[in-house]
């Protein structure tokens, strides 16, 4: 079953190397933008819930503010251990000028 598409902000918003949050229907997501491409991952990491779209972005990899574990925004994985655990991801689009994630609520 499709996902729902749901607009987030506006693409001029998030310039490469920047990142940012959205709360759909209390579901935090955060979105990266890699050198122009963008990636739209859980806000909420892995260890304690910590907001990763406060923390830092170097490429492709995002650093928790709140411990230090980090993640490749690409895929949702782990960079520390325990090896293994993923973020959620969500298939993001520019369609309009505007940045759109799919969310499957299921
Ligand atoms: S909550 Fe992210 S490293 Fe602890």
């Amino acid at each position: 079953m499709a996902g729902e598409w749901v607009k987030i902000g506006e693409a001029n918003e998030l310039a490469p190397g920047q990142l940012i949050y959205a709360a759909i229907e209390g579901l935090p997501v955060a979105v990266a933008n890699v050198d122009g491409s963008l990636y739209a991952f859980s806000d909420a990491c892995r260890h304690e819930g910590g907001p990763l779209s406060a923390g830092v972005l170097i490429g492709a990899t995002i650093t928790c503010p709140w411990h230090g574990w980090a993640y490749d925004v690409r895929t949702g994985k782990s960079l520390v251990p325990p090896v293994g655990l993923r973020l959620a991801t969500y298939p993001v689009r520019i369609c309009d000028d505007a940045i759109w994630i799919e969310i499957n609520w299921e």
